[in-house]
């Protein structure tokens, strides 16, 4: 691996300091003096139409973005990461979640393996096992087909699963309900399993390294609600954790020591990190939800998106653009944050989903050669859907003092068409969608409030001053192959920026410290005096106020 380039002493990166020293963002001007604004800075990459004429982009902008990512090296890394390179420095591993969605018919040897051959055949047994649980052929203990599946894992192994049901609920069996328990606080077990018969549920146990404390607690504690109801019901519980309970991980040995059936376990590989993962065997539990077809969709969303990144030229390709604009927002304009705003109730947990994507992979100091960063890296994502955001903390985005780039995502078609009187109720949403991108770049001037009548005193309160930088994407529905877009473009976004910075994208060392700490606290949480009295004096404090409390 070479070392990493530093950004900041490329003359492209001068470049940008010297455009951005003499920038003034002003999108009235910049959209009265150039007719063609939108057709230039629009681009398409699969079904998405992607507007970013009404971000922070100028012609010379997007030439010196273009070089810096040129100066970096860019299309080497990526190319790097898609043949199997060991990108991922820190735990000495290649990075190919790409790997995961192409066709079958392409092939692609890392290190002497079949990478391509070895994920169609797990995809192929996974596909068989949601056939047979959706057409009932496979049956719970008491010979009752499944009616919910619970996914138990937690980030990578939670995240993606969960957010891609909520959003694709319409393709979704109607005989099926998926569950998901990730944390360790026993009230999301308790309320998930909360209702459920254990005759009819199946868990899906998923866990890349099969040692994370909550997953491991959990399915410990689902194996025990399980054969716990089934012995209340009088029904049988030998042979019942193999019919209700499926693995699925790298560490298929230790899915065995648990008592999962290695037949009944779904393998993938140490080159996929947890937050890449939802489309590998991680993504069962949709992949029993909305059927094989659909998830082969899903895939080739993905695929779709991948082969946009490697085959454009950067000047038209969509995760270059935007990774680099995110680039300058963090780096020249000073932004600490992104907000993600979905015009769409299907993806309320994509922003949750992107949080451990984009701040997992990017939130490091130090660059892939243990040297610090030269630059800020990491942006925090957030974000909320629309409508709903509009009336909690759109107010800060609009007239507050921090620059909040913000991408909004929306679809032409509805799921559900109704009718409001003679109104349309999505041409309501999407006329929502629309202001806001158009009130955050146009704002509203003193004149425009004072020509509506407002008192002068409340005049400047009432003042929007725009120029606040959106990008906007479209596409005609969300269907499987789109959700797969979407989240490739994200992923792919998150790995330019992380090559502008120089950083190992592909590692979390940064989780590990609290982890430890939460397991060496055990003995002084449970009582014991020793080891309480070496805590330090705030933890100490923390814990006597547990122990005080504890009633129940
Ligand atoms: O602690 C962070 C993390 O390692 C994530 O990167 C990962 O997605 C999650 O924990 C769950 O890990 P696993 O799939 O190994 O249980």
């Amino acid at each position: 691996m070479p070392s990493p380039i530093d950004a900041t002493q490329t003359p492209a990166w001068h470049k940008l300091t010297d455009i951005h020293n003499n920038l003034t963002v002003d999108f009235r001007a910049w959209f009265e003096q150039d007719a063609e604004r939108t057709e230039k800075f629009s681009l398409s990459a699969g079904d998405l139409f992607v507007d970013l004429s009404k971000s922070v982009m100028t012609d010379e902008m997007k030439t010196a973005l273009e070089e810096l990512a040129a100066e970096v090296n860019l299309a080497e890394r990526r190319d790097a990461m898609f043949s199997g390179e060991r990108i991922n420095i820190t735990e000495n591993r290649s990075v190919l979640h790409s790997a995961l969605r192409r066709p079958k018919t392409d092939s692609l040897t890392v290190e002497g393996q079949d990478v391509v051959g070895d994920v169609h055949s797990v995809l192929e047994r996974v596909y068989a096992f949601a056939n047979k649980v959706r057409s009932g052929q496979w049956k719970g203990i008491t010979g009752k087909t499944i009616k919910t599946v619970v996914n138990i894992g937690i980030g990578g192994s939670d995240l993606g699963p969960v957010m891609a049901y909520e959003a694709l609920k319409p393709f979704k069996a109607e005989n099926i309900e998926c569950r998901f328990i990730s944390n360790i606080d026993p009230t999301d077990a308790g309320e998930k399993l909360s209702g459920l018969d254990p005759e009819t549920t199946l868990f899906i146990v998923a866990s890349k390294t099969f040692t994370t404390l909550e997953t491991l607690t959990n399915a410990r504690i689902a194996r025990a609600w399980l054969l716990r109801s089934l012995e209340e019901q009088g029904a049988p519980t030998d042979g019942a954790v193999a019919k209700h309970f499926v693995a699925v991980s790298t560490a298929l040995d230790k899915v065995a020591e648990f008592g999962i059936d290695p037949e009944n376990a779904f393998g993938f590989w140490n080159w996929v990190g947890g937050r890449y993962s939802v489309d590998s065997a991680v993504g069962t539990s949709l992949a029993i939800a909305i059927g094989p077809d659909n998830f082969a969709d899903f895939l080739a969303g993905f695929n779709k998106m991948d082969e946009h990144f490697q085959n454009t030229p950067f000047s038209r390709n969509v995760p270059v653009l935007m990774g680099m604009l995110n680039v300058f927002y963090v780096n020249f304009m000073n932004a600490a944050t992104h907000a993600v705003l979905p015009y769409s109730q299907f993806l309320h947990r994509f922003p949750a989903y992107l949080q451990q994507l984009t701040m997992e992979s990017n939130g490091k100091r130090v660059r892939w050669d243990g040297t610090p960063v030269t630059s800020k890296t990491g942006e925090v994502f957030w974000g909320e859907p629309g409508t709903n955001g509009q009336h909690a903390f759109y107010q800060l985005i609009h007239q507050g003092t921090q620059l909040i780039p913000a991408d909004f995502i929306a679809f032409a078609n509805p799921t559900y068409a109704f009718k409001d009187g003679d109104a349309d109720q999505h041409e309501l949403f999407l006329g929502n969608f629309f202001g806001q991108t158009k009130a955050l770049a146009f704002g509203k001037t003193a004149d425009e409030v004072r020509a509506e009548g407002t008192p002068e005193e409340i005049v400047s309160a009432r003042v929007f001053e725009g120029n606040k930088p959106t990008a906007s994407i479209m596409a005609p529905e969300l269907t499987p192959s789109v959700l797969g877009q979407l989240i490739a473009l994200y992923e792919h976004i998150t790995f330019v920026q992380g090559i502008v910075w120089g950083i190992d994208s592909f590692d979390q060392w940064g989780v590990e410290l609290g982890k430890q700490m939460a397991k060496a606290l055990t003995n002084a949480v449970s009582g014991d005096k020793a080891a309480l009295a070496a805590e330090d004096q705030s933890t100490r404090a923390l814990i006597e106020y547990y122990r005080a409390h504890r009633t129940k």
